[in-house]
């Protein structure tokens, strides 16, 4: 029989446990706080910011399933089992919601809806005019599987599109940059930039006033990757200069966003709380509960964390 040891703080269990037993309802889900005795048979873990040492008081966890596509969560614990295989989610339900978030506030920026919803609040009847589709220049920071679904869905709306990436690769649907030498040409050519990296010590600060400033002049910036990409002084102070026209921005260096923190008050920047896509329980019982057969059939399960990468 499956165990699974969940782990989630500050929402109901209920529903994922429904969802895990609507596959196979011969699994034994164990929610936190009480995962019983660590000497008890191999389980595997589906956890959201566990606490700390806790994974390792577990040695017969055989795979650890991050409930969300970063894993982050899980490398903040120093005593994070070194020799357990971690699986980032890639649920369908994930994607959907990220590309639905991305559209929105690509369309958002597009349209100048900020400078309209102010004009709005002042009674003022503002005309704004926008650019063609095919002259915005869309730039997908990050071109994991976020990153081409993103890409997928802004397609049919006649963007231009462009893509960087660390590795090259092998989908010519988008111009393409990789690695560091072409980071500076694709942030030249894009009008959006749309942040979906993961946090890696080489993401971390990437995006600070020199970089932010390779983009061209009137350029809005989307990150819904990690907040440790971007820069934040260094992007206010970019928007106060007018250089950089708007933000949304969905994740920050320091979550929650303080209250006193200035950018709230911006007109032109978006801010919602990381909720840019949301684990969805129904898609992410059946890819984790399909992760789990593969690995149990000797096959390697999806979305497998490289330690060397950190992603
Ligand atoms: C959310 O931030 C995630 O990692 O999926």
């Amino acid at each position: 029989m499956t165990r699974i040891l969940f782990y989630l703080d500050g929402y109901p269990h209920d529903v994922w446990r429904q969802c895990i037993h609507a596959i196979d309802p011969e699994v034994d889900f164990i929610g936190n706080p009480d995962w019983g005795n660590p000497e008890d048979g191999p389980a595997y873990a589906f956890v959201w910011e566990p606490e700390p040492g806790l994974l390792a008081r577990y040695p017969n966890i055989k795979a650890i399933f991050s409930l969300g596509a970063g894993i982050d969560h899980l490398t903040r614990d120093p005593d994070l089992p070194k020799d357990v295989p971690i699986i980032r989610m890639g649920d369908e339900g994930l994607k959907e919601g990220m590309a639905e978030y991305v559209l929105m506030n690509v369309l958002m920026h597009h349209r100048q809806t900020p400078q309209l919803i102010k004009a709005q609040r002042q009674h003022e009847w503002k005309r704004v005019f926008s650019l063609a589709a095919k002259d915005v220049r869309i730039g997908i920071l990050g071109y994991g599987a976020l990153g081409q679904r993103a890409a997928k869905v802004l397609a049919p709306m006649g963007y231009n599109l462009a893509a960087w990436s660390r590795s090259p690769k092998s989908d010519d649907s988008v111009q393409h940059f990789t690695g560091m030498d072409e980071l500076d040409n694709f942030l030249a050519r894009t009008d959006i930039l749309v942040g979906l990296l993961p946090s890696t010590p080489e993401t971390e600060g990437l995006m600070d006033f020199d970089r932010l400033s390779r983009l061209p002049e009137g350029a809005s910036v989307i990150n819904a990757g990690r907040g440790s990409l971007i820069v934040l002084d260094d992007l206010k102070a970019l928007l106060d200069s007018g250089y950089i026209a708007g933000a949304s921005l969905d994740v920050f260096p320091e979550e929650p966003l303080p209250k006193d923190h200035a950018l709230w008050d911006y007109d032109n920047v978006i801010i919602t709380p990381h909720s840019a896509a949301i684990t969805r329980p129904d898609t992410a019982a059946e890819y984790v509960l399909r992760n789990i057969k593969r690995i149990e059939n000797g096959e390697e399960p999806e979305n497998l964390l490289n330690t060397n990468l950190g992603y």
